[in-house]
């Protein structure tokens, strides 16, 4: 228990780790809904009538096609499981991924250890609440002014890899084995990231090990969205619209309740969870790497009236200091157009989180031509 060396690596860890932008504070809904649960308070009602969630559940047919990949199928080598997932890339920039061999009782343990600490009494929550500096913590992400229409959620945002970049003070000690089921959760999600981005790799006719190593190191967040229910569904949203400003996103949603919808060919399309399924988008890094072939989709999720949905993302991005253009041999024929500027990947990820989430404003704002 040598104090001397614990504060050392206190010193080392704030050395290394950066932040990634602030957020405005504001109410916690968790504790509104348990104050008031038949009101709504007027700053996160949607007042334009086509933003309105509608219920698309039953009446939206593209639901049952959204792609299915079978991990272990890319991982044996199948060529046509590697052309699903090139199809799937550049027409949906999303699918479920089935059979990826992360074990169920890890899935369930970091479910069970989140709804744990959501269920925590405010005061103990707010341990780790965020500070003004940076988004990590309890709290929430993407206020960026008084005005603006708030989604309905509260979250829990930790970088988890590299190691040296964890906030430790960000992370809960109640329950206790919320590190352990984060932990154990991560290293299996990395496994499965990285393949993917060496099969992404694959698929833009590159070496496997290509699009990894132009990370310069492989940053990778876990952000747990508490969505309260909510007693206008139709007039508020859990998520606004967004693209994922990371190179891929891996999401695991609870089994029983549907809340995360793509928009596709101008609807939006509802994703059913797959019991024990991931769900996986292609973000912003590649849709800007391939020149916009493979597509960071537009994505949100909606509330529900009779219970709450959690909601767990794994972002992995590259290192900051990364310049992100497309590849040469993306641009299809010498004369066609660039789409995307060069951005050095830490000031795209600032300046999206300086952006109101709406649509594709990070995407637009990196184009050459508007
Ligand atoms: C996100 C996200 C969707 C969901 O966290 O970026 O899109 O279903 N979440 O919670
Ligand atoms: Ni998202």
């Amino acid at each position: 228990m040598g104090s001397y060396t614990d504060v050392a690596l206190i010193h080392e860890e704030v050395a290394v780790a950066p932040t990634f932008g602030s957020s405005l504070p504001v109410p916690n809904v968790q504790e509104i809904v348990k104050s008031d649960p038949l009101h709504v308070p007027e700053r996160y009602l949607i007042k334009n009538q086509e933003d309105m969630p509608k219920d698309a559940d039953h009446t939206c047919n593209l639901s049952s096609e959204i792609p299915t990949i079978d991990f272990s199928l890319l991982s044996r080598g199948h060529k046509e499981e590697l052309t699903k997932l090139d199809l799937a890339c550049k027409e949906w920039g999303f699918f479920q991924m089935v059979n990826h061999g992360v074990a169920t009782e890890v899935l369930q343990g970091m479910k069970d250890a989140a709804a744990k600490f959501f269920e925590l009494p405010v005061e103990e929550k707010n341990k780790v609440a965020m500070t003004s500096d940076d988004i990590q913590g309890y709290g929430h992400a993407y206020v960026v002014s008084e005005e603006q229409i708030l989604d309905w959620s509260d979250l829990l945002f930790l970088i988890v890899y590299p190691s040296q970049y964890r906030k430790l003070k960000f992370w809960p000690t109640t329950p206790e084995e919320y590190k352990e089921a984060i932990e154990a959760y991560s290293i299996e999600v990395k496994r499965v990231g990285e393949e993917l981005i060496r099969y992404i790799s694959l698929i833009m006719g590159m070496e496997k090990d290509a699009l990894l190593a132009l990370h310069q190191e492989l940053v990778q967040g876990v952000l747990v969205n508490y969505y309260p229910p909510c007693c206008m569904p139709d007039k508020v949203l859990g998520k606004s619209p967004h693209s994922d400003t990371s190179t891929i996103t891996i999401l695991m949603q609870e089994d029983n309740v549907t809340g995360l919808q793509i928009r596709k060919e101008g609807e939006w399309v509802p994703v059913k969870p797959i019991p024990n399924a991931l769900v996986v988008n292609v973000g912003d890094v590649v849709e800007i790497w391939s020149n916009g072939k493979y597509k960071s989709i537009e994505h949100r999720a909606v509330t529900t009236e009779s219970r709450a949905r959690l909601s767990y993302a794994t972002f992995l991005f590259p290192h900051d200091d990364v310049e992100v253009e497309p590849f040469d041999h993306m641009v299809e024929s010498p004369g066609s157009l660039r789409m995307y500027k060069k951005v050095r990947y830490g000031d795209y990820l600032r300046q999206s989180l300086k952006r109101k989430m709406e649509g594709k404003a990070h995407t637009d704002a990196a184009k050459t031509a508007s």
